[in-house]
């Protein structure tokens, strides 16, 4: 069995996915691609259904690409665990979200659970979910242990690597983006090296699951500082009448020492408005003391959609229009261009903030899906008779597949959060 986790060429490996969303998915699809015989596990029977039916429910992956993989007859989308059969290599990606701002670890529980109870000796499992520092170690090998009765780092093999994945980047790919891999034991580091060499173009071992752990905190927590610094300087630079974009754009030519961040309205998804908060809740717990680069991002990022509301409000009022009553079209509810990624989007605060206004808030978005918020704001195609019948447009999210030119022409007044539009009547975040 150890001879197929360390990838023998005669010998295809059976890969168990726990979870199909964003991260397993495409994890499972590249584990197919490179000759794996994929079992692809998830609690959610529509997902799997619309998945055995060769229908992507993720925007970077085409219904084709999942027919293609159905087609090899390599992957085997499962709801029902009792369905799971026989693995050499286990990869965890299932959610960890934060539940009344503290971290929620259900799901690494359960699926730790599962995979305990079918693991056998020789197998690897490799945690990707993003979680604090000493989950592995200290939750998933337990879990494992107890559930299988074995012992981890001596029958079985424990690793983590972190997803790094970038959801509509279609230059820095899963297969291209280096893979962080690290092993409870040197021959855990081995086996999760061998399973992802497979997989990536490179890996980067580091020696403990907690450096791995903390890697993707560290990159989650740089980007959310740095954009909340932009965003809190984008609200300061207009009240001083400065162009912060272009003054973004001109710091950006400095060759060294610096990344360009640009400001929103606000910061969606997974990452950036939970990870972070992974890392500081562990650094209060184990040290008793306060991650105050985490707490400062929170605060200015979650002020943001609050700010553009009132700045669409200040807006209609220099144009002598109150928002009661005023009808605002808002481009793009995912959190993410060209993505179709509505999860912890800003613009959920957004739309619900401008109708308790008494705004009639109509919502162009051709990547999402059903959501909750069509229930306040119905979805609307977009049209020259819709823009010029508004008092405002929006512009939350800049997917590429909007016609702008369109909006510019025919928009009264437009609030633009990402620096796409230009005119008479565009204000900039
Ligand atoms: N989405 C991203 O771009 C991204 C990037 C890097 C890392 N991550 C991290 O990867 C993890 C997964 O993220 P995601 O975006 O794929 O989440 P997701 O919500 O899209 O998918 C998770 C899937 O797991 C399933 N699931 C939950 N519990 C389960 C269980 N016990 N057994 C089987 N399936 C189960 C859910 O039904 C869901 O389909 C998270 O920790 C996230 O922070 C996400």
């Amino acid at each position: 069995m150890a001879a197929s986790v360390a990838g023998a060429a005669t010998d295809p490996v059976r890969v168990l996915v726990v979870g199909q969303g964003y991260v397993g998915l495409l994890l499972a699809l590249r584990a197919v691609e490179v000759g794996a015989i994929v079992t692809a596990y998830d609690i959610d029977a529509g997902k799997v259904e619309q998945l055995r039916g060769g229908r992507s429910h993720v925007s970077d992956v085409a219904d084709a690409e999942v027919g293609r993989a159905l087609a090899s007859g390599r992957y085997r989308p499962v709801a029902d665990a009792a369905g799971l059969g026989e693995f050499d290599v286990a990869v965890i990606t299932v959610p960890t979200p934060l539940t009344e701002g503290v971290p929620d670890l259900t799901s690494i529980r359960s699926a730790a659970e599962c995979v305990g109870t079918i693991l056998r000796p020789g197998c690897l499992v490799v945690l990707e979910s993003t979680t604090y520092p000493g989950t592995t170690d200290e939750l998933l090998a337990p879990a494992l242990e107890a559930a299988s009765g074995l012992k981890a780092g001596v029958d079985f093999h424990v690793g983590y690597s972190p997803e790094r994945i970038d959801p509509g980047n279609t230059e820095w790919t899963l297969v291209r983006i280096p893979k962080v891999v690290a092993g409870l034991t040197p021959g855990c580091l081995a086996a999760v090296e061998a399973f992802y060499g497979r997989l990536v173009e490179r890996t980067v071992p580091v020696s403990t699951t907690r450096v791995a752990e903390l890697t993707k905190l560290l990159e989650n927590t740089f980007r959310h500082v740095n954009i909340a610094l932009v965003n809190e300087l984008a609200v300061h630079a207009r009240a001083l009448g400065i162009d912060i974009w272009e003054a973004i754009d001109a710091t950006a030519t400095k060759p060294f020492g610096y990344a360009a961040f640009r400001p929103g309205p606000g910061v969606g998804g997974h990452c950036l408005p939970i990870d972070p908060s992974y890392l500081s809740w562990r650094i209060e717990r184990q040290l008793g003391v306060t991650s105050r680069f985490v707490v400062t991002a929170n605060d200015v990022n979650q002020s943001m959609p609050g700010y553009v509301v009132r700045r669409v409000q200040l807006g209609l009022n220099d144009r002598r229009k109150a928002v009661k009553g005023a009808r605002i079209l808002v481009l793009g509810m995912a959190y993410k261009k060209n993505t179709n990624d509505a999860r912890e989007t800003p613009a959920a605060g957004i739309v619900r903030g401008l109708v308790e206004l008494g705004a009639d808030v109509v919502v162009h978005d051709d990547h999402v899906g059903p959501h909750e918020l069509d229930l306040i704001a119905a979805r609307v195609p977009l049209s020259t008779e819709l823009v010029g019948s508004c008092d405002a447009v929006v512009l939350l999210t800049d997917h590429d597949d909007v016609d702008y030119e369109l909006v510019t022409r025919h928009a009264a007044y437009v609030f633009d959060a990402r620096n796409r539009m230009r005119g008479e009547q565009v204000d900039l975040l």
